[in-house]
């Protein structure tokens, strides 16, 4: 018989975190899930392709959250009431007790929905991290005095792109954007302040996704949502605002590979500072694309001029901190390196170095 232990301890890492990244809910269902692998209940014939997987090949492919995001596309869709009533609403917070007897009788009248959920990688987009990525356009808008031409890679749906358009309120550090904007921001800031004052006018704006979320597609849209932890409502209003405002500017995501897209796209303009941006990206690319990537970025900064500066600004895991991820940024003429800041995963807080 097929050896679980793997599978069992990647789902409760999974539970763990999310319970430390605010979703008690989402830890609380992922619990139950892993004890009902271990007693071979309905959660294994899900997890099927993972049963014997090694702990770290079931967090890679987020087996755990494919599971989780299935069962809150089943609930958002409206096709299961019951379940419904018992996960997070306008307002009311959900009971992951009351929830676990309906998401086992879920998993087994709609094995086949939930099973072709889990066939497609997570693939989320998060607001948050505009909060994150802004601190770094803010300087770099200071220290250029130009306007920036943004390029985005991994931008899945693209909603990051429409970052110069949202409200940040940075707890202990000012505000930034448009009061009556429609996405609002909260970042609780650690540290001294960002260059809130920069005069910032954003030029123009491009981003690649190897697989772009098409947000005109409705199905496309609740599989976004689905991924927001069920328990996180704030998180949830924020994506479906930016979602409007994407829609609205009929913002672009094109279907590139990062490295063919970089080499071809941001090379430097006079009068404009060019930017190259990523958040949570770098991971899911093999080795030898972060070389060729960070090849073609060297030979765009090569090409930096006084008149016409190269930036790469990227919120990424931390190696020397796993609890945070960090935002690093490097200027061009020079290639000056700095890390800007410790960041919470979705931008709940910075640390400003
Ligand atoms: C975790 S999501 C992050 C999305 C977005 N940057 C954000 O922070 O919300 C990672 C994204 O990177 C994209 N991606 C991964 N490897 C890529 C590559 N080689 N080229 C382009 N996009 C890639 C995925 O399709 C996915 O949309």
């Amino acid at each position: 018989m097929t050896d679980p232990t793997g599978l069992v301890r990647g789902i409760e890492i999974q539970a763990a975190g999310c319970t430390a990244l605010g979703s008690p809910f989402s830890g609380v269902l992922l619990t139950a899930m892993a004890g009902d692998v271990t007693a071979r209940g309905p959660s294994s014939r899900l997890f099927e392709p993972w049963l014997g997987a090694s702990t770290r090949a079931v967090l890679e492919a987020a087996a755990p959250l494919r599971l989780l995001g299935a069962l809150h596309d089943l609930v958002l869709s409206g096709a299961a009431p019951a379940l419904a009533a018992t996960y997070p609403r306008s307002g009311a917070p959900g009971d992951a007790d009351a929830a676990w007897p309906q998401v086992l009788a879920a998993m087994d009248t709609e094995r086949p929905r939930l099973e072709a959920f889990m066939t497609h990688e997570p693939q989320t987009n998060e607001v948050g991290r505009a909060g994150v990525l802004l601190a770094g356009f803010l300087t770099l808008a200071q220290e250029t005095g130009l306007p920036l031409r943004c390029f985005e890679l991994g931008a899945s749906a693209g909603l990051n792109q429409q970052w110069d358009h949202f409200r940040y309120e940075l707890a202990g550090a000012g505000a930034w954007g448009d009061p009556a904007a429609p996405v609002v921001i909260d970042v609780d800031w650690r540290g001294a302040a960002p260059p809130v004052g920069a005069k910032v006018s954003v030029l123009s704006r491009a981003a690649c996704d190897r697989k772009p979320v098409d947000l005109t597609v409705a199905a496309a849209r609740r599989r976004l949502r689905a991924y927001v932890w069920a328990d996180q409502p704030d998180r949830l209003a924020r994506l479906d605002g930016a979602i409007d405002a994407a829609l609205a500017a009929g913002t672009k995501v094109e279907a590139e590979d990062a490295v063919a897209w970089t080499r071809r796209r941001p090379a430097p303009a006079v009068g404009a500072a060019t930017v190259l941006y990523h958040s949570v990206v770098w991971q899911y690319m093999p080795a030898d694309s972060q070389a060729a990537l960070t090849e073609a970025i060297d030979a765009h900064g090569a090409a930096a001029r006084p008149s016409a500066p190269f930036a790469w600004l990227r919120m990424e895991p931390d190696q020397t901190n796993l609890a945070a991820m960090e935002l690093r940024l490097t200027l061009w003429p020079g290639g000056d390196e700095r890390r800007l800041a410790f960041v919470h995963p979705h931008g709940a807080w910075v640390e400003w170095l």
